[in-house]
């Protein structure tokens, strides 16, 4: 267990571990608490997370799950729609996807996110890039980690998931 020292006391910061089936109902507790407007269905998580479980992760809490990342290989630009399921990985993936991070309220700004993040990008490292649908003004939090706004053409596929959705990509290598 970790204890960084936030300024407003310490915090435990916890350790991130792969996410099991019977995770799931915490997960969906803390991503439908996360996302109200953004709503996913339990089988768009186990999904994800047959599909890809070294991709999906959690963080323990004392009264259950206080993160989940979801994260698996895509085509460039080809992020799936909101809500949808993929029934199987494309084989010429080629864009490693961060679909979805949150962390509870109480556990926020003690480093829990970035401990996910250098976990994810490690299986990223297999593609060219990876990327991610930032959502919340969260393109600040985002750019820390390398990932910078697209200048693909991307407004119909970002349109469900709001007005302030932008499509991020961080090179992987060089
Ligand atoms: C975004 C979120 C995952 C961050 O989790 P967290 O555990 O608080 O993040 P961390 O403590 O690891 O923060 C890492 C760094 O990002 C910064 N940061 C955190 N949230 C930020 C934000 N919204 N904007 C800009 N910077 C942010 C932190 O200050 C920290 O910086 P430091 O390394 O200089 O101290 C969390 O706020 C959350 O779950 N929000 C709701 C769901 C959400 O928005 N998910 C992402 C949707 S795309």
């Amino acid at each position: 267990m970790a204890i960084i020292n936030s300024g407003a006391g310490a915090v435990e910061t916890g350790e991130w571990r792969a996410m099991r089936a019977d995770d799931l109902d915490g997960v969906l507790a803390l991503a439908d608490a996360s996302h109200p407007d953004l709503p996913e269905s339990r089988e768009v998580f186990a999904e994800r997370l047959a599909l890809y479980p070294r991709g999906c992760v959690v963080l323990d809490g004392d009264k259950g799950i206080v993160g989940y990342a979801v994260s698996h290989p895509i085509r460039r630009f080809e992020p799936p729609a909101l809500g949808a399921l993929l029934r199987s990985l494309p084989a010429d993936a080629d864009q490693f996807y961060i679909h979805d991070m949150a962390v509870a309220p109480s556990r926020r700004g003690a480093g829990a996110a970035a401990s996910a993040m250098a976990r994810l990008l490690g299986h990223a490292a297999d593609f060219d890039t990876t990327a991610l649908i930032s959502v919340y003004g969260t393109v600040g939090f985002w750019s820390r980690f390398g990932f910078v706004p697209t200048s693909e053409e991307m407004a119909a596929k970002l349109r469900p998931y709001g007005v302030d959705a932008i499509y991020m990509v961080r090179p992987n290598r060089g």
